[in-house]
């Protein structure tokens, strides 16, 4: 055991009015600079006050995250917004009264007041307002940005229920908030206005199209050549990202006969609805047609497949349109190596 390892408490709460004595003893610890999980409708996210230089750094070492990726800051609503940024665009305004509360993440210019920990000593601050009412309920009750990372450790699979927190994070957080599994399943969109054209540094739940209906049309695809200010756009762009334990391929029937024949154990996450065909040492895992409800159960199919203990993860290659596009981002990460 680490000697530095604190007791990690798990208070269930109701998501959908979750109980203000969880809610206000969970704000406290916010309050005191500890770090307390908490849902969000995309993933469960680690939170710290934002305002607090050293609560913030207390994350990256919870998770073992360098130093140089930023994190995204909580807030209720676009007016708390705007203590946080130097600029506030009308394109912001526009996605905010459009999407928030919900799991797009904005990249604006800093202001002063928001410490350099959480911006990676960057120019620019990320944020966004949750809509899990859990999370609402903590950020008013706290009175401060949570600066709030996925609650997991740095390049494992993001948590979507209170157990994946604390596979990684027990004994180095002081509270998980157990509102159940999350509803999106996977981490929001981050869109930079930092930039002109903006430019979309994440795929997520809200897509480029609803996006672009709104502020018309983003740069076409992220910079791949290193310009000065876009050195690493957002960190978490880096390969090999979001990924399970066991290793992953996308592939198909072919390939996993393949697999199967070198005498390897294999999940599949596939598209039909029972096993293509019937194998010793194959695990068939169908996945919906519907890309919502298929992110909803993405990273806790992953998160099963690991605890399966297969020797590889098999997925079918999801289409090729915008709808698909967070779910082709997160799978593309999970196989790189
Ligand atoms: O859904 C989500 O966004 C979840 C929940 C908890 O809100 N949070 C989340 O945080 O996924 P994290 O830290 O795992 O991913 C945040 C992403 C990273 O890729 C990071 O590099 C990027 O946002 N990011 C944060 N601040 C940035 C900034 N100032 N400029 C560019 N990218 C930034
Ligand atoms: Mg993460």
């Amino acid at each position: 055991m680490r000697t530095d390892e604190v007791e990690t408490r798990r208070l269930t709460v109701d998501p959908k009015s979750p109980d203000p004595t969880a809610i206000s003893e969970a704000a406290e610890l916010i309050r005191a600079g500890k770090l307390v999980a908490f849902p969000t409708e995309t993933v469960y996210g680690l939170g710290a006050n934002a305002l607090d230089t050293d609560a913030v750094r207390s994350i990256f070492t919870a998770k073992g995250r360098p130093s140089t990726n930023p994190v995204i800051v909580h807030v209720p609503d676009a007016g708390s917004a705007l203590n946080l940024v130097s600029a506030w665009p009308e394109t912001a305004e526009r996605l905010a009264a459009a999407f928030w509360p919900g799991p797009l993440t904005l990249v604006l210019p800093r202001a002063a007041i928001v410490p350099d920990v959480v911006t990676g000593d960057g120019p620019t601050v990320a944020i966004r307002a949750p809509a899990h009412p859990v999370a609402q309920a903590l950020l008013v009750a706290s009175r401060v940005p949570i600066a709030a990372p996925s609650a997991n450790r740095s390049s494992n699979l993001s948590p979507t229920t209170a157990d994946h927190v604390l596979r990684t994070l027990r004994g180095r957080i002081d509270l998980v908030l157990d509102g159940g599994p999350t509803a999106s399943g996977i981490e929001s969109t981050v869109l930079s206005l930092a930039v002109e054209p903006p430019i979309l540094l994440r795929p997520g739940p809200i897509t480029r199209a609803q996006i672009e209906s709104l502020i018309g049309q983003l740069a076409a695809s992220l910079p791949s050549a290193a310009g000065e200010n876009v050195a690493l756009p957002s960190p978490g762009m880096l390969a090999r990202h979001y990924a399970p334990r066991t290793p992953l391929e996308i592939g198909g029937a072919d390939r996993v006969r393949e697999l199967l024949d070198a005498g390897l154990r294999i999940a599949w996450l596939g598209f039909d609805t029972g096993s293509p065909f019937a194998a010793d040492r194959l695990i068939y895992i169908p996945m919906s047609t519907d890309p919502t409800n298929y992110a909803a159960l993405l990273y806790a199919t992953l998160h099963a497949c690991d605890d399966a203990n297969v020797d590889r993860i098999v997925v079918t290659p999801p289409p090729d349109d915008d709808a698909w596009a967070a779910i082709r981002d997160r799978l593309t990460r999970a196989a790189a190596t």
